[in-house]
This record gives C-alpha cells, structure tokens and sequence, in this order.
C-alpha cells in the first residue's frame, strides 16, 4: 500500500535526500512538505527545500513553511559545533542546486498538518526530521492529531553518543520542549530513528559514484550533497573514517517502503529539558525489568547494504516516469 507523507524537514543536505526519496519512491506519496528552523534558517530551510522539489521536477509538492523558533526558547540559533559554510558545515546554508521557481505555498505548516490530517483520518504519516517544533505547535492546536495520525516517524534522538553536545542529538537538543511534547503525546505507533541507527548506515564515496553513474537529476543531487557530507564529517573526524558518511533523514524514508532496514525495539523516552549540559538527550530506560511502558520503537540498528540498495533504486526514477516498483 502506498504510504501517504507529510516529511517536516530543516533542508539541510541529508533533508534534501530524504525528500527526494519520498518524491520518488512509487511506494510513498509525498502529500506535502513542512518546513521549520534547525540546520539553518527558515528562510533557508524553505528555499532549499523548493530548490529540491524544483530540481527533480516535484515542484507541485506543496512546501508549508511553519515556526521560525523554538516553541519555548529565546536563545537559539545558539553556537554551533560548527563555523556555518565551514569545510566542517555538511549543509551548507543554501544547497548547490539552482535558485527555485516554485514558490512556498501561503498556508502555514501547522495548519496544513492539521488540516490535512483531519482530511485524511488514520491515513497520514508524519515524518519530522528536522527539530520537533511543527509537530508539537500541531499537538497543542489540535491534541486530535493523536488519533488520526497513525504513525509518526522521527529522525531524533541518541543513546551512546551525541552530536551537537556529548549527551544530545541536534534535533532534539534545538528543541527539548517540542520533542518531549511529541514523544509523551501518546500517538500509537511512534518510531524513533536516533543517531545509533543512522551511524550504521553510512554512505560511502564508492556508493556516491554510483549514485552520480545513474545521471538522473536526483542521482546527481544525492551525490553532490552526500560527497560534501563525506568531506565535512572527514574534516570533523565525526566516523573514524574518511570515505562515508550517515545520511540520517533518508533512513527514516527508506524504512516507510522497507521497515527491515532498521532494527527496533520498543522502550520508554524521555527528553531532558532542565540540564545544562544534558539538555535535549533523550532518556531511554533500557532497564531490564522495568515497569515503564514503552512510547517508541527505537531503531539502534540499520542494514547499511539494503539503505545504499534502496537509495540507488530509487534514484534512478525520474518525476512522472512510469516505473516499476524498485
Ligand atoms: O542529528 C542529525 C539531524 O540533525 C538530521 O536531521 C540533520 O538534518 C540535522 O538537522
Ligand atoms: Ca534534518
């Protein structure tokens, strides 16, 4: 069945794959897409978003731009880990891909999910894999969001390392309040995709050639974006190798059409939002024998050979060509 999808992103290089995917895949119907403040601007993170869909020829998805700031927080942008537009920047503020000529569509972001759930009860998945702000401002206008949403797939989130602070992950940490709302929000089936699973599905320089060998338009972005991912995590020793890199949004699209390709298991989390230094980890009681009910599937693996296979495949679509399901 194919998966209806709303991606909320913060475009950003491994967002841009993520939403190729989901444009491109005949598994997924990529109904609209979200946009909110992290990796850069949301400015930034609409207009690269646009630049994407134009470039692939998805330029009627329709591009919602929702909050410019954390739900709670004053103090954000806040110090990055790294300089922007540095050689350690794996985004970049604006993608290298041409200007866009669609434009953003006028209704907000957290209207256009409530609205479009509401439409479609029991048949939207939400997919944020950007800072959990839109998901949570959607929550506390319309707490229905809960029942009609049938599943929320969020790339967030880390239980042996961080990445922005030593205890946090970036989407989480750029918004603890939002994320502890959407995780304790009680939707019934919530999959989180944290850094343990996307570290164990890096993309390599050798999968990036072949990605640029398929010489269609998506093929080519994805290797563009992924090699200056590679470059950035090198340049930051962020792997231990220099020749691959996660690509962490894309895991949480490749699962909608092949859930094999992580490995979950249920456990309670919670996010951290009082500590100075552990704000924005998420708490995973992995106790054995503990009381406390789950309220995600946590990936903590990922097979690395089936993401690069499904990445391939599905990049070799262009928009509108009739093709079978990879
Ligand atoms: O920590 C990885 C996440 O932070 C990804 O969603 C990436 O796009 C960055 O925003
Ligand atoms: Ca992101």
């Amino acid at each position: 069945m194919v998966k209806k999808v709303i991606l909320d992103v913060d475009t950003g290089s491994d967002d841009a794959v993520a939403i190729m995917f989901a444009a491109l895949h005949p598994g997924t119907e990529l109904l609209g897409v979200t946009t909110v403040n992290g990796n850069v601007p949301l400015v930034n993170t609409t207009d690269n978003s646009l630049r994407v869909l134009d470039h692939i020829g998805a330029g009627e998805v329709g591009v919602h731009a929702g909050l410019s700031r954390p739900l709670v927080r004053h103090d954000f942008p806040a110090p990055k880990r790294f300089v922007r537009d540095s050689d350690r920047d794996m985004h970049g503020t604006e993608l290298p891909l041409p200007a866009p000529t669609s434009r953003a569509h006028p209704l907000g972001a957290v209207e256009y999910i409530v609205q479009t759930a509401r439409a479609l009860p029991g048949e939207v998945t939400l997919v944020p894999v950007g800072p959990l702000s839109n998901i949570a401002a959607a929550l506390a206008v319309a707490p229905d969001l809960v029942e009609l949403v049938p599943e929320v797939v969020v790339m967030g989130g880390a239980h042996q390392f961080g990445n922005e602070t030593p205890a946090a992950e970036f989407n989480i940490w750029a918004d603890p309040e939002a994320a502890d709302m959407v995780l304790s929000a009680g939707f019934a089936k919530l999959t989180l995709v944290p850094l343990d699973a996307t570290h164990q599905a890096l993309v390599s320089l050798a999968d990036v050639e072949r990605l640029a060998g398929l010489g269609t338009p998506a093929g080519e972005a994805a290797a563009k974006l992924v090699q200056r991912r590679i470059s950035a995590y090198a340049a930051a020793g962020a792997t231990g190798r220099d020749d691959a890199a996660p690509v962490h949004d894309a895991l949480c699209t490749a699962y909608l059409v092949r859930p094999e390709v992580i490995s979950t298991r249920p456990v309670h989390v919670t996010v951290e939002t009082r500590g100075d230094r552990t704000v924005g980890r998420t708490v995973m009681d992995l106790r054995s024998g503990t009381t406390a009910v789950p309220n995600c599937d946590v990936a903590f693996g990922a097979d690395a050979a089936l993401f690069n296979q499904l990445l391939l495949e599905t990049f070799a679509h262009r928009r509108g060509q009739a093709g079978s399901e990879p």
